[in-house]
């Protein structure tokens, strides 16, 4: 089965435009986020019209709330169709294998991973929560609980997922965003890897935004990708 390895992140704020971007990527080439803002804005219509054009679709929601609430809400994503989605580790062993459980009856299964840390947060941040350990100590033992509870993997920067990799071995997906072709733009990412540094750090797939939707030709841009880590 083909297996892109690219997820374009597309993060623009309408279903129209997110469409028309689309139009101009290709499904054998990648598969496509769609996070909150465009979620909130287009709807579950979109994900439908997204899988009509041919991509899979990680709905990127970012579950968090009591386990009842977020296995419900990742029954009815999973009746969307979705390829892959996702919950925060924060929420808690009890609400992480209820997703999972949600998730057990469905065919075609979504992948289920969690988000760890978010990135936003540092180590002055988790001193404020009451959070012990340095940023990569509780990335680690997030990822290891979200393991026990048997999702699927994690979402995680390309620094973190060699040592992830060790960890957990093959077969935990580790998703990371904050890529960047050699001499693309970082815009108001910091911490970022190349596609071919993150696949050789362990990455199983890439999630690449504005190298692609804001490049002057979206195609080529994920077609040199593709070709460069093909
Ligand atoms: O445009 P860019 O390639 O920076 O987009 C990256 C995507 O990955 C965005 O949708 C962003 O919200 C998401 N993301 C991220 N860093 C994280 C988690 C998610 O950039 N730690």
């Amino acid at each position: 089965m083909n297996d892109p390895k690219i997820i374009v992140a597309l993060d623009v704020p309408t279903s129209r435009q997110a469409l028309a971007l689309a139009r101009r990527l290709d499904p054998a080439l990648c598969r496509i986020k769609v996070g909150k803002e465009l979620f909130t804005s287009a709807g579950p219509k979109l994900v439908e019209r997204l899988g009509e054009q041919g991509y899979q679709v990680f709905l990127d929601l970012k579950f968090h709330d009591i386990p009842n609430t977020v296995a419900q809400a990742c029954k009815a994503a999973a009746q969307l169709g979705v390829w892959m989605l996702n919950v925060h580790a924060l929420g808690g062993r009890k609400m992480m294998m209820a997703a999972r459980e949600a998730l057990g009856g469905t065919w075609p299964r979504p992948r289920l991973i969690a988000v760890t840390l978010l990135t936003s947060l540092g180590q002055d941040d988790l001193h404020d929560l009451g959070i012990h350990g340095k940023p990569a100590d509780v990335v680690l033992r997030l990822a290891a609980r979200a393991h026990d509870c048997g999702l699927d993997g994690v979402v995680c920067s390309a620094q973190e997922a060699r040592a992830l990799r060790e960890r957990f071995g093959k077969g935990f997906w580790l998703v990371t965003p904050g890529i960047r072709p050699q001499e693309a733009a970082l815009d108001d990412q910091t911490r970022v890897a190349t596609p071919r540094t993150a696949l050789a750090n362990g990455a199983d797939y890439l999630v690449i935004g504005r190298p692609i939707t804001r490049a002057p030709d979206p195609r080529k841009a994920l077609e040199d990708i593709s070709r460069e880590i093909a």
